[in-house]
């Protein structure tokens, strides 16, 4: 096992999420929550913090006639949709196993979280390292139904 130390070296710094698959079986996979062109970035510091920010830029997940703050006149249904289609959580992270290329990260347990059921939880995710850290992957298996949700990122300024 390689420390945490440089493993975290290697993730520190802004990723741009490039896409994300959600794989079931060979002959069905499924879109996720944020459609076909998700925009993210995720954040790590050298001090072990992080942020992740996610959401879909289908049109139709973002009713352009809302605006922040909201106006009695939005409707519940328009902000429901970006509520449903927009991810935020932050908090402490911390190296669970691994080395360079592979091993298990914890976001949290999160200081903040959109979600609500995500608050004050540890999110467990598998990462895979390439390019010497330019490229990196965040996945999980879902225990209940099998599926592999897979995140790519890009290290911006790399
Ligand atoms: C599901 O995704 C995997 C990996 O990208 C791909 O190999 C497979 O062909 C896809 N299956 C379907 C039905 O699209
Ligand atoms: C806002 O736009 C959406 C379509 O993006 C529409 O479904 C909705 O009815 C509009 N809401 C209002 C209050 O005009
Ligand atoms: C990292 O660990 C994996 C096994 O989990 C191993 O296959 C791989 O060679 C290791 N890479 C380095 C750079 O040590
Ligand atoms: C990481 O990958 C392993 C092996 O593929 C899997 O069993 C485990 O559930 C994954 N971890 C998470 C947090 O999904
Ligand atoms: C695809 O797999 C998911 C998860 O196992 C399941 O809920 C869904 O019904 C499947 N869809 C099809 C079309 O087989």
């Amino acid at each position: 096992m390689t420390p945490p130390a440089q493993i975290v070296q290697l993730l520190a710094g802004a990723w741009t999420l490039l896409n994300m698959t959600n794989i079931c079986s060979s002959s069905n996979n499924s879109t996720s929550s944020y459609g076909l062109h998700p925009t993210g970035q995720i954040i790590y510091t050298p001090s072990f913090y992080m942020s992740a920010n996610i959401m879909s830029t289908t049109p139709a997940d973002r009713p352009a006639n809302i605006t922040y703050p909201s106006k009695d006149t939005d409707t519940d249904h328009d902000w429901a949709q970006v509520g449903k289609h927009t991810m935020s959580y932050a908090g402490p992270f911390s190296v669970t196993w691994g080395n360079e290329t592979n091993g298990e990260l914890v976001h949290g347990p999160l200081t903040f979280s959109a979600a609500p059921g995500w608050f004050g939880t540890p999110q467990k995710r598998n990462y895979t390292i390439y390019e010497g850290g330019k490229v990196l992957n965040l996945w999980t298996v879902n225990k209940d139904t099998g599926v592999v949700a897979r995140l790519w990122w890009r290290k911006l300024g790399t």
